[in-house]
């Protein structure tokens, strides 16, 4: 087509535009579709049609896949409901970025110091001994781990999911906190702490955000994360982000046997370590720093949402180890959840993975905490009832941290009475199955199963969640989309996509389709723990995947070893329930999963499919237990029960609660009773606490 004279350059096709037209073109698509995206996302009112909005994605993409080099970062093609989606290289992290458990009363406090000195054997012993801890406030922003080699920063890196974070080194270099070259550290340093925004910072980007048309940003949180994982590190130099240091990672020696002193070396070094951090003798020292904080809470120039202990001798420690991914040497003691009173208008009810049905309050909008709540969980159908809450009602909710906000009191006004009370739903609202309730159960499921949209629907969308399939550019938004076309009826269908199954769909062309197909691809191979948490097993968490990863260590054994355990009695069963942290209930559920016909035929189709790598420990190649199978018995006089089992544990041992043919080593304390017999009758070698010391060489 030859350009007439008067054409405007929206009126050019893609392929007749020159290369300067082009880059013109991507700038003013780019201005626009984010001025339309703020309209509907920001004000939700969308100015255009969804077609005139589609055809412009449309255009934004052919030009952008007819002139590869000028796809802009800030692309309206990298962003998913106005988000701009990840484009930073993945970091794996050298040590684990872990996250904390919680305590929110004194009394769980005590739990865990209680349960800090029934591990280490000489405070169990003497209830008198100290235990110092140290207390510092727990800043409510982004952790980061900060690489020094030679004193200079080489890499800086989100948490991500803990093991794998996003490289964001240019970014922190723009933050003033962080110093880019140290003097007087190890040879390899990595510090970790949290990047954040003072309230005031806050306050004054969200004022310039509005006048520029920017994004709104929720709370200082969300601003610093944002902010943080800006493509264009120049956004990044221009918001006010601050920076505490607090932990470490990798380090190549450690001049530091406390964690005191460790943040007396961190200022050394420069750092900014928060001023309120205390040193704290005992309990009642903790308590009286948590209310005096929690005092100041309002007027400190950050948000906190708690305060982080952390024992202070890094020996005890190291002894202590970790369970899962928190730490049983530090706890975070939360502050109450905040709570705010607003109208209940509409009782909804959503339908999840395994059918659950659960009742949600729609509400008044109104600001709990600085974030905005128009939705609430009323848990099940007892709740409701016991707090006899009805549409209409006014009622208080309640946000702690991230926790979904809860409906927790009714206002029972004087119109209370004469509302309708609220009967739950006999039928599931998506397919219209009946919902049951088993007998002891707090929950109402759907009785559909996969035949619910919603709960196929559901399981999909956890498959490829970030902690599972984790499938690049493949979101919640394509999950819908697909699944409501029949595109994608079961997880196996994912990797049968075709190029041609997408050609002219909307939003799809030449250039996107292969990107997804290339994610596909490399997700047909997948780590174990992976794999079986994606499976949206009842009750299985990450931490149980890790475990059943742990013990059967191959995907095939697992399932073989779940087909056995169908029968009552059986050693298969045995096996599993002798499983630490796998209780009845979890193993029913994980036994039930693998006998439904369904879940099978899913099984088989996806390993046709795909590849599940064997579960791989952590090198414990030295060790002379690995894979072994050890029972503690009886008194033990150089450590506690939990302490021998975790060290075990860390060797590679597998340490099971019950003897069988299958124990390789019982270890025998004192008064060492039936186990030990049994050991006898079964030819398990049994050793005294010494010879298992002198057995992995260690005390
Ligand atoms: S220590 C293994 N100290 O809280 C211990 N964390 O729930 C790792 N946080 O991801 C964390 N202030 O983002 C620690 N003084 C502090 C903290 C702190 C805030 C955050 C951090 C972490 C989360 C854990």
């Amino acid at each position: 087509m030859s350009a007439k004279k008067k054409q405007t350059l929206r009126e050019i096709t893609p392929k007749d535009l020159t290369a300067e037209q082009a880059e013109k073109e991507l700038d003013a698509l780019a201005k626009e579709i984010t001025e339309h995206d703020r309209h509907y996302h920001l004000n939700d009112a969308p100015v255009i049609t969804d077609a005139d909005y589609d055809k412009l994605q449309r255009r934004n993409i052919e030009i952008e896949t007819l002139f590869p080099l000028l796809v802009r970062t800030d692309s309206p093609s990298k962003k998913v409901g106005g988000e701009i989606k990840s484009g930073f290289n993945k970091v794996k992290h050298s040590r684990p970025m872990l996250s904390l458990g919680n305590v929110f009363s004194n009394d769980e406090l005590q739990d865990f110091i209680d349960g800090v000195r029934r591990f280490l054997k000489e405070l169990k012993d003497d209830a008198k001994a100290p235990l110092e801890m140290v207390a510092e406030p727990k800043i409510d922003g982004v952790s980061i781990s900060l690489r020094y080699e030679s004193g200079v920063l080489v890499q800086a890196a989100t948490r991500g999911d803990g093991v794998e974070g996003e490289d964001v080194t240019t970014n922190a270099k723009t933050i003033n906190d962080i110093p880019q070259k140290i003097d007087g550290a190890p040879d390899v340093l990595e510090v970790r702490g949290e990047v954040y925004m003072t309230k005031s910072d806050f306050a004054e980007l969200n004022k310039t955000q509005e006048k520029t048309g920017g994004k709104i940003f929720a709370n200082p949180r969300n601003a610093a994360a944002g902010s943080l994982r800006q493509l264009d590190s120049a956004i990044t130099k221009e918001r006010p982000l601050s920076f505490f240091a607090y932990a470490w990672g990798d380090v190549s020696s450690m001049p530091w046997d406390t964690q005191w002193g460790y943040l007396e070396h961190l200022k050394k070094w420069g750092f900014k370590v928060n001023p309120l951090a205390k040193l704290c003798p005992d309990i009642a020292a903790l308590l009286a720093n948590y209310d005096k904080i929690g005092h100041q809470r309002a007027t400190l120039p950050y948000d906190i949402d708690g305060v982080v202990y952390k024992i202070n001798r890094l020996d005890w420690q190291e002894r202590l180890g970790f369970v899962a991914r928190s730490p049983r040497w530090a706890v975070a003691h939360k502050f109450p959840a905040e709570k705010a009173e607003t109208i209940l208008n509409k009782i909804t009810v959503q339908v999840g993975r395994t059918g659950v049905l659960t009742p949600v309050a729609e509400l008044e909008p109104i600001t709990v905490g600085g974030v905005v709540v128009s939705r609430a969980t009323l848990h099940n159908a007892d709740y409701i009832t016991e707090l006899d809450i009805r549409e209409g009602d006014r009622v208080t909710i309640q946000r702690a941290g991230d926790v979904i906000p809860q409906v927790v009191e009714v206002i029972k006004d004087k119109n209370h009475g004469s509302r309708k009370k609220y009967n739950f739903p006999e039928k599931c609202p998506e397919c219209a199955a009946h919902a049951v309730r088993e007998k002891g159960e707090a929950a109402t499921r759907c009785t559909g199963g996969l035949t619910c949209p919603a709960q196929a629907g559901e399981r999909l969308k956890h498959f490829v969640s970030r902690d599972a399939f984790d499938i690049e550019g493949f979101g919640t938004k394509h999950i819908k989309s697909f699944f409501a076309d029949g595109l994608i009826k079961s997880p196996a269908d994912i990797f049968h996509l075709k190029p041609a199954d997408l050609n002219g769909r909307e939003g799809w062309k030449e250039k996107s389709i292969t990107n997804l197909m290339a994610a596909i691809n490399e997700r047909r191979q997948i780590e174990m723990p992976r794999f079986v948490y994606a499976l949206g097993i009842n009750q299985v968490g990450q931490a149980t995947a890790r475990l059943l990863s742990k013990t059967y260590t191959s995907f095939a054994s697992l399932r073989k070893a779940m087909e056995g355990a169908q029968t009552i009695g059986s050693d298969a069963m045995e096996e599993l329930l002798s499983i630490d942290g796998i209780g009845k209930s979890m193993a029913d559920d994980i036994i039930e999963f693998f006998k439904e016909p369904h879940n099978q035929k899913v099984l088989d189709e996806l390993l046709k499919n795909i590849t599940v790598t064997d579960f791989v420990a952590p090198d414990t190649s030295s060790s002379k237990v690995a894979g072994k199978t050890v029972v503690f018995t009886g008194t033990l006089e150089t450590m506690t029960r939990p302490e021998a089992k975790a060290s075990a544990e860390a060797l590679g041992a597998r340490v099971s609660g019950s003897v069988s043919k299958k124990t390789d080593y019982v270890v025998a304390g004192l008064a060492a009773g039936s186990k030990e017999k049994r050991a006898r009758e079964l030819g398990v070698m049994v050793l005294s606490e010494e010879e298992w010391h002198n057995l992995v060489g260690g005390k």
